[in-house]
């Protein structure tokens, strides 16, 4: 299977290419737009700008959740004109997908070139101090599908793309978060409330949202957000040496407080209106995560496009 999968990802990337001008043909950066930041497809110049559709690359997975209409975008970003490649929306392991076509786009982007990867998300936020609306700068991640055996490098060593015992202790490159931090400060962020965290992203196979009973064990283990994607590309990333960057959005609080007991005082004498209302609070639902991206879409914007003229000008 490795030579087959190498020469897939060939096949896709010689398409890429010759559907491109020379001075896309090597993007530097690819950024990967999570649930509801598709909008940061206005981060690069308008022109020369190639979208193409997911649908019409050859080898690549369509993906089927709303919110996610898939897309590669090539563009310039900056004065340097530096050529960029955007991924708007991607495929999950919850689709049913193998975690393969998971980060297939991942190993294009190497075989174009691509050096570093800009991953963003929308995720829940286990930690108590976080709101909705803020951002956490991942600095590590607990690959809870890859420590059960759904890890993407399972199965023979995929050589020409890395090693086979890759390291991941160093797999949110340090320089990229200092950018992040100061590009943060220089915009003055927080001063429209939205605060920026440093934290643990916990990776989950979905697409049930977590019961209360797994928040609190997930909390317990040191995850600050929870999520379902981000974690398999990263993994990718890091075995073919891709420097990487990665962002999750906090669109709804993970709840950690245990269920209410059927005996408790409080939801006794509550009418069945009451009891809907009561359980309502802090249900997970998409309708929420979609609508906190927007609102938040316009400062991640402006975060990533500074962090992208530091590093490229
Ligand atoms: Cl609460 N859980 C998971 N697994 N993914 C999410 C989420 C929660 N909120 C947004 N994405």
């Amino acid at each position: 299977p490795s030579p087959a999968l190498y020469q897939r990802c060939t096949e896709t990337a010689l398409y890429l290419r010759q559907a491109l001008p020379q001075e896309l043909h090597n993007p530097k950066i690819a950024i990967v737009c999570g649930s509801g930041l598709g909008g940061l497809v206005d981060a690069i110049d308008e022109s020369p700008r190639i979208e193409t559709a997911y649908a019409n690359i050859p080898n690549f997975p369509v993906s089927t959740v709303q919110g996610h209409a898939g897309k590669m975008v090539f563009g310039t970003i900056g004065p340097a004109k530096t050529p960029v490649v955007l991924l708007v929306g991607r495929a999950h392991f919850y689709e049913g997908y193998t975690m393969e076509i998971v980060t297939f786009a991942t190993r294009v982007c190497k075989l174009l070139g691509v050096e570093a990867i800009l991953v963003t998300n929308a995720a829940g936020g286990l930690n108590p101090d976080y709101s909705v609306g803020d951002i956490v700068l991942l600095n590590d991640h607990l690959n809870l599908a890859g420590l059960v055996g759904i890890n993407p490098l399972r199965g023979p060593n995929h050589g020409d793309f890395g090693v086979r015992f890759p390291p991941l202790s160093d797999a949110y490159d340090l320089e990229f978060r200092r950018l992040a931090h100061r590009a943060w400060k220089r915009l003055g962020l927080s001063d429209g409330g939205r605060r920026m965290y440093e934290g643990t992203y916990a990776f989950v196979a979905g697409p049930s949202y977590e019961t209360r009973a797994e928040c609190r064990m997930l909390r317990m283990l040191g995850a600050d957000v929870v999520g379902m994607s981000s974690v398999p590309e990263i993994v990718v990333a890091r075995h073919s040496g891709i420097r990487v960057l990665a962002f999750s959005l906090v669109t709804n609080k993970a709840v950690l407080e245990s269920v209410v007991q059927g005996d408790d005082p409080q939801v006794q004498d509550m009418s069945p209106k009451e009891l809907e209302e009561f359980l309502a609070q802090g249900r997970a639902n998409h309708e929420e995560v979609l609508e906190a991206g927007k609102s938040a879409a316009a400062d991640m914007l402006r975060l990533v496009k500074t962090i992208l003229s530091d590093l490229y000008s």
